[in-house]
């Protein structure tokens, strides 16, 4: 099934999407290997796998970090490369058949694009990117003619469904959602939690920003506006319903009223197995799902009246336009500085509306103009926030 391995770069190897792709490699390394790592900031980390893993490159975002990097790899067969142009140029290289975008945020942007540009198949994590720039993006990849691929385990379950049924209409979808740490809060109650309340989600273990984002269910509106670009859906078309225990991660609906879901339990290892194998399925030893550990599995509605930010994520998309962009640039400032402890858990939604309408309007934006408008946002948003730094 394999008749070559799999050449993959991952973009952001040191985060948690990252280190779990790596895992999912280093089970497999009969079927992928790793051609090119990347990092921002935790050089250690970085030099740890590139050693174990022996790529061809490795990019350190941050060149203040790069003397540190080739010093410790100078033994090495592994080229060492730094700064945000080199993380385009090296998606680019012709020996990587698949790109990981494991990136945080708006900085997994541009490197996509390039690796698209450049006709790379992608298995897509960074979320951002299509929330940004879903219709540049998508219609880049339709013209290159390559695989956008989900690793979201929620997207990655509603692309499962759709395999075979490419003749089927779908009526709906609905993805599910946690409801994050904070399901059930009154308004009141969320006036005064903590930034270490909201980093302790209940099913699932991500990075910082991912995981304010489930608090807030802004991560839930992301997925809504991903799901959009990826399958082709308008909004009305994109429901969401709350599932805590994660054992369903996402549904679709045909014409016919058929639906079908794909379970199992909460681990980002699967998706991140299915996208890098994909057409095929790989066997693992990860935990299984049994029913009788979860005879009841609850669904409620999402309150879109104090989680603000899904409400924000459907106006956006139906505004189009840049309007994603400035959501996500909003978000974005709001997050660093609730992390920061400068503004409470409830200014986060209260700002990015606030920023949503500040920030003019651009009805078809190009990627210069997304640039700019998510430059534009994060003043905007950052003088509100006061958070100037
Ligand atoms: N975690 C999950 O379970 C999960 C599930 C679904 C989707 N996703 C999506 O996957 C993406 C990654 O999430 P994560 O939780 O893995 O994040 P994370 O743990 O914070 O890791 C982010 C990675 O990106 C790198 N990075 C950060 N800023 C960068 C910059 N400006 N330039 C270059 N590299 C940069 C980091 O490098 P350093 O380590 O050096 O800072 C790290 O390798 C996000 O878009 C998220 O929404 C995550």
């Amino acid at each position: 099934m394999f008749s070559m391995k799999k050449r993959i770069a991952i973009l952001g190897s040191t985060g948690s999407i990252g280190t779990q792709s790596l895992e999912v490699i280093e089970k497999n390394n009969d079927k992928f290997e790793v051609e090119v790592l990347t990092a921002n900031n935790n050089v250690n980390l970085l030099i740890q796998q590139a050693k174990k893993f022996q790529p061809n490159a490795v990019v350190i975002a941050n060149p203040e970090k790069y003397k540190v990097v080739t010093e410790a790899l100078k033994d090495e067969p592994v080229k060492v490369y730094a700064g945000s142009e080199a993380l385009n140029q090296i998606v680019q290289m012709e020996t990587v058949d698949l790109v990981l975008t494991a990136m945080v945020g708006y900085s997994g942007l541009i490197p996509t694009y390039h690796a698209v540009k450049a006709g790379k198949n992608i298995a897509l994590a960074n979320k951002e990117t299509l929330v940004v720039a879903g219709e540049i993006i998508t219609g880049l990849a339709k013209k290159k003619q390559c695989d956008i691929i989900p690793v979201d385990s929620e997207h990655s379950a509603i692309f499962q469904c759709l395999v075979g049924e490419y003749m089927n209409p779908v009526e709906k979808i609905i993805l599910t959602c946690s409801g994050g740490p904070f399901r059930g809060k009154t308004l009141e109650d969320l006036k005064s939690v903590t930034v270490r309340n909201a980093l302790n989600h209940p099913n699932w273990n991500m990075g910082a920003k991912i995981t304010i984002d489930s608090a807030t269910l802004m991560n839930k509106g992301f997925e809504m506006i991903e799901a959009h670009w990826l399958f082709g859906l308008p909004s009305s078309k994109i429901d969401v319903i709350v599932h805590p225990q994660s054992i369903i991660h996402s549904v679709v609906q045909f014409e016919d009223g058929s639906m079908k879901a794909q379970m199992g339990l909460p681990d980002m290892r699967l998706p991140i197995q299915y996208a890098m194998g994909f057409p095929y399925r790989i066997r693992n030893e990860f935990p299984r799902f049994n029913f009788m550990d979860f005879p009841t599995l609850d669904f409620e509605p999402p309150n879109t009246k104090i989680f603000r930010n899904l409400a924000l994520s459907y106006e956006a998309l139906d505004r189009g336009g840049n309007v994603p962009c400035i959501l996500n640039a909003a978000n974005e400032v709001v997050v660093e500085a609730f992390l920061k402890e400068k503004i409470g858990f409830l200014e986060m939604p209260e700002t990015i509306e606030k920023v949503m309408d500040k920030v003019s309007f651009l009805e078809k934006p190009g990627l210069e103009d997304l640039i700019q408008t998510n430059d534009e946002t994060r003043t905007v948003a950052k003088l509100l926030t006061k958070n100037k730094n």
